[in-house]
């Protein structure tokens, strides 16, 4: 891609990543059934994907790129511009649809675009209420371009198996087409990118469908059929069970099993009902945040800016952390008082005075503390808990459910 000035066509913010040409022939290969097929990339970039058919229409809002998808596809017709405005506005409407569209971030993916890109969606009937990212609008007014019997083929992330917001999206496709099949390939797609994608296959639009198409493969073998489902996943089941998850379906079935039936037992209940549950917080720099009890006291730091915390898994104790965890390591004098500010807080000379040593100097020059907002409060637990997980034992009359039991202990807060 030629580069351009505007930070809006940098390649993380635009999503701006082209697909492996091989990987854009079997999308349009599958999706195609006569060569008279008008087909729509959403988000063209250089025409990868226009480039493999000649009846062929795309958009790209990068100027550079559309230039170099009208060289790579002269026979294609290439709008300028924003998908969402287009699709809003035309009335064309598409045999089939191709393509990889823009992985951009909810924090990046805002202001006009995202205003109406999530309008349109509405009008479909679908409602994109939490930190949804750009991939999943697309496709939705993509799908919404379609023909009667209409298909589509495309690149997404690993994202559609588990995000929240992949839920209405893969609600909305059950409902309009009468095929829908995710393939969930274990290793990377795009060699050169961290993101693992996966790909979605819908047929039949106009139609809607009660099971969802699923097959977990290690590598994508390009050609023109797609892998056949190893699961068929009953829509009702993914919904009820698991919180319209596919991600749980890489389970092995046996796993599966008992996990449903700990989730349909009354005596069972989930630990979000009964506690916070978070993934921790990030530091930035652990040596600095963490202190020996020892440490906290020769530097006068007073106790409201400390807080115990697990560093890492090492530091797990095997069943259970209870308070007798918790002092012993503080006679053990263990790194484990995170210190823990919060913007409302008037800092005390002590502690301004240790954020202004050599190593707190060092400690704001870390990539995690540049790249977030100064002050940004590490996320705890608001009140301290002990955590016991039990996994039943195989009975005779099956597996019995994972309780867990939470008690009320001292505050307590775990690193990611
Ligand atoms: C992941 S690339 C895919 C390009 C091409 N389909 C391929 O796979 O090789 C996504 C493209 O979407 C474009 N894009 C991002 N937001 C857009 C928008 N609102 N309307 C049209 N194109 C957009 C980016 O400039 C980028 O070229």
């Amino acid at each position: 891609m030629i580069k351009d000035e505007s930070p809006v066509f940098g390649q993380k913010l635009s999503g701006a990543y082209f697909t492996p040409r091989d990987v854009a022939g079997s999308l349009v290969s599958w999706a195609l059934r006569k060569t008279s097929d008008r087909l729509l990339d959403p988000a063209c970039g250089d025409g990868q994907f226009l480039s493999v058919h000649p009846n062929s229409v795309g958009v790209e809002q990068n100027p550079h790129s559309a230039e170099a998808a009208i060289s790579a596809a002269p026979w294609a017709l290439v709008h300028k511009g924003d998908f969402f405005t287009l699709a809003a506005e035309t009335r064309e409407r598409f045999e089939c649809a191709a393509g990889n569209p823009p992985f951009i971030r909810y924090q990046s993916f805002k202001g006009e675009v995202r205003r109406r890109a999530l309008e349109l969606c509405a009008q479909h009937g679908v409602q994109f209420t939490g930190p949804a990212s750009s991939w999943a609008p697309f496709l939705v007014a993509t799908a919404a371009l379609l023909q009667p019997s209409g298909r589509m083929a495309f690149v997404v992330p690993a994202e559609i198996g588990h995000a929240p917001y992949a839920a209405p999206l893969l609600e909305y496709l059950v409902s309009s087409f009468s095929e829908v099949h995710v393939i969930a390939i274990q290793n990377k797609l795009f060699p050169s990118l961290s993101e693992d994608c996966w790909l979605l296959y819908a047929d039949g639009h106009g139609g809607s469908t009660s099971r969802i198409g699923f097959t977990e493969c290690r590598d994508f073998k390009p050609g023109r059929q797609r892998p056949k489902p190893t699961t068929h996943i009953a829509v009702e089941e993914w919904r009820t069970i698991w919180s319209r998850r596919l991600r749980a379906y890489l389970l092995p079935v046996e796993i599966r099993d008992i996990y449903a039936a700990a989730a349909s037992d009354s005596m069972s209940k989930r630990l979000g009902d009964i506690a916070s549950v978070g993934i921790g917080y990030v530091s930035g720099d652990n040596d600095f945040f963490h202190l020996r009890p020892s440490e906290a006291r020769r530097l006068k730091i007073p106790a409201k800016f400390l807080h115990p915390s697990l560093r890492n898994g090492r530091a797990m104790p095997s069943k259970q952390i209870t308070g007798e965890t918790v002092e012993s390591w503080t006679r053990n004098d263990d790194k484990v008082l995170l210190l823990r500010l919060t913007r409302e807080q008037e800092l005390p000379a002590s502690v301004r005075r240790y954020l202004d040593s050599t190593a707190g100097q060092e400690a704001r020059l870390g990539y995690k503390c540049r790249n977030r907002a100064p002050g940004t409060p590490c996320q705890t637990s608001s009140a301290g808990l002990h955590i016991e997980l039990y996994v039943g034992p195989f009975g005779k009359s099956g597996p019995k459910p994972c309780r867990c039991n939470l008690h009320e202990q001292r505050p307590f807060s775990s690193c990611a």
